[in-house]
């Protein structure tokens, strides 16, 4: 038995943002970066069609493990503008989609989690891919029983690479994600709670 976190314990903040639980709210700003080629480049290679999106979307706001597994929204503190999201999810090995079906309430999912996140270009090169991954480390050891979480990113997203790096995750060379080959990443909860 799992013990659901309350809503209020699954809004998230940093210096300058606010994670909150994905929401039908945030669809039109999930389409806009799901169908932006910039931001899918090293993600899917293609932007997704409307039909591809939408399907996404629909799992979006599915919540895992008492609400601790799931997509959040970014948005900036100052003016609530959304900037992009934040993961804590199942990653498929050679599948080429999350296994939504893992992400149920009362059970951690099967397959490792990772961390994640895509924001939007507007918002690139201000450090907010660095904040999201940081809060989303703590929250996940804090408020979960997991003892890894991994990372995995395109072997060409040198910026996503940089992130991981930059928020405390140790390289480990190429791995499989995705049904491809990745930069793989990981960071035990051992080592994260050796620095705090
Ligand atoms: C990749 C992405 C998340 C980076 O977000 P961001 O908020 O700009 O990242 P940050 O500002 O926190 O950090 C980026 C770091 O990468 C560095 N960087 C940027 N472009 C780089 C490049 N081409 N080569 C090497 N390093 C690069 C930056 O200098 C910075 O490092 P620094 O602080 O040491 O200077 C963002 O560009 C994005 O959402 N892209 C589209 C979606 C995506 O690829 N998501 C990742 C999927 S795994």
């Amino acid at each position: 038995m799992i013990t659901p976190l309350p809503p209020e314990a699954l809004v998230l903040e940093t210096d300058r943002l606010r994670l909150r639980p994905w929401g039908d709210g945030n669809a039109d700003f999930g389409r806009d970066l799901l169908m932006d080629a910039r931001v899918m480049r090293y993600v899917t290679g293609d932007p997704l069609s409307a039909e591809d999106a939408d399907k996404h979307l629909a799992q979006a706001a599915r919540r895992g493990a008492g609400g601790r597994i799931g997509i959040w929204c970014a948005e900036l503190k100052t003016t609530g503008e959304p900037i992009g999201d934040g993961v804590l999810t199942p990653i498929p090995v050679e599948d080429v989609d999350v296994d939504w079906s893992q992400v149920v309430p009362d059970a951690y999912p099967t397959d490792q989690i990772e961390v994640g996140y895509l924001l939007k270009p507007s918002a690139w090169g201000q450090g907010y891919a660095t904040e999201i991954c940081r809060c989303l480390l703590r929250f996940g050891f804090e408020q979960t029983s997991l003892e890894l979480i991994v990372a995995c990113t395109d072997l060409e997203n040198h910026a996503s690479k940089r992130v991981l790096s930059k928020a405390g995750m140790y390289s480990y060379g190429t791995g499989r994600a995705y049904a491809e080959d990745v930069a793989w990443f990981e960071l035990p909860r051992s080592d994260w709670a050796a620095r705090q």
